[in-house]
């Protein structure tokens, strides 16, 4: 280290010195990156033969959208067939085909869940080629996301934190029963039942369309555990009385009031009017 510094303070005046003690810092600072870069964020390697097997799926199903190496496609109009897929992860894909969201079946304002097109081996190739692309979030291990690794006596615990996690981070848009909730230009966000306890935690990982990144930085794994813990207990837990009205708040209930409530009234009006003596008086005269 001496000996390059000496020499190079004995040529600092030359034009060359910059570009030297430039190209050394480039050098330096890549290959610390390369050494501390964080070792979550890359995926497992998965084998070749996996990767290989995902990019020939890929080039049928889904390179018409997002290209042939997954670079994303423009419209002539400058809007998206299928956004960049390089660093989404395999955390994406298993959520995105996983929930039958992708291949989408024609571009739209938003990919809706249906049938799952792809079997979990296929799945699984095409998170592998993805991934290969760029490194993103990997695919959550089981006790990550399965509120039972939770020892029992702590169980109740979690679900109380997990409710309050999803009350701060979720109910605005997804409403406080987790029965989803409309977002402005005609995108929604969903219902919460039903969903596997995978889907769940991949969603906060990868956020797709207009819902955050919950990354490990803003909701620890555990905590987002706890969130699935408390969402299985809502599902699960009986119903106190009275019609839920899909649990839509003010909305649904204030339907009901003017359809059921006012309609009534107008009925029984027009029985009264239909039925008593005067009209049918009327009707004689
Ligand atoms: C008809 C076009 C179309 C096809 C086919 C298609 N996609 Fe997509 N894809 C989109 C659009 C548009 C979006 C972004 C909108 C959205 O998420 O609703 C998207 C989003 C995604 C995302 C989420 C990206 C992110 O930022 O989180 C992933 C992952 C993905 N697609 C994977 C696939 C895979 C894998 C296939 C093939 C099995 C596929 N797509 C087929 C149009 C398409
Ligand atoms: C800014 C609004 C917003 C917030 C906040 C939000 N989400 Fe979402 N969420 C969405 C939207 C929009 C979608 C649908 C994305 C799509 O279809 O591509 C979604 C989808 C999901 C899905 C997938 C459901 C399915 O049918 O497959 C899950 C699970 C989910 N969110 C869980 C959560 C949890 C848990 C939180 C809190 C930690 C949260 N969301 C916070 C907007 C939001």
């Amino acid at each position: 280290m001496r000996l390059i510094s000496a020499r190079l303070s004995a040529k600092r005046r030359s034009p060359l010195a910059g570009l030297v003690v430039l190209l050394l810092g480039l050098l330096l600072t890549g290959g610390a990156y390369a050494v501390l870069a964080p070792a979550n964020a890359q995926t497992d390697p998965a084998d070749q033969s996996t990767i290989a097997k995902g990019r020939s799926l890929f080039l049928v199903g889904c390179a018409s959208c997002h290209g042939a190496n997954g670079e994303g496609i423009v419209t002539k109009n400058g809007t998206q067939y299928g956004p960049p897929l390089a660093g989404v992860g395999a955390a994406a894909v298993d959520f995105q085909v996983g929930t039958g969201r992708m291949p989408m079946a024609r571009p739209g304002v938003q990919a809706a869940r249906k049938k799952v097109v792809y079997t979990p081996d296929e799945i699984e190739a095409l998170a592998a080629y993805v991934a290969s692309l760029g490194p993103g979030p990997a695919i959550p291990e089981r006790d990550a996301y399965d509120p039972s690794t939770i020892p029992e006596d702590e169980r109740n615990e979690a679900i109380v934190r997990g409710g309050q996690f999803f009350e701060t981070n979720c109910t605005a848009c997804h409403n406080f029963a987790a029965s989803g909730g409309a977002l402005p230009g005609g995108k929604f966000a969903p219902s919460l039942r039903g969903v596997s306890n995978r889907h769940i935690y991949e969603a906060m990982l990868t956020g797709p369309q207009q819902m955050p990144v919950f990354s490990d930085g803003v909701l620890k794994s555990s905590e987002k555990r706890d969130i699935i813990a408390y969402l299985n207990s809502i599902e699960e837990a009986p119903n106190y009385g009275g019609a839920t009205l899909g649990s839509l708040g003010p909305v649904s209930e204030g339907l009901f009031a003017w359809i059921v409530g006012i309609g009534a009234c107008v009925g029984f009006a027009i029985w009264i009017a239909s039925s008593s003596v005067r009209s049918k008086k009327g009707i004689k005269a």
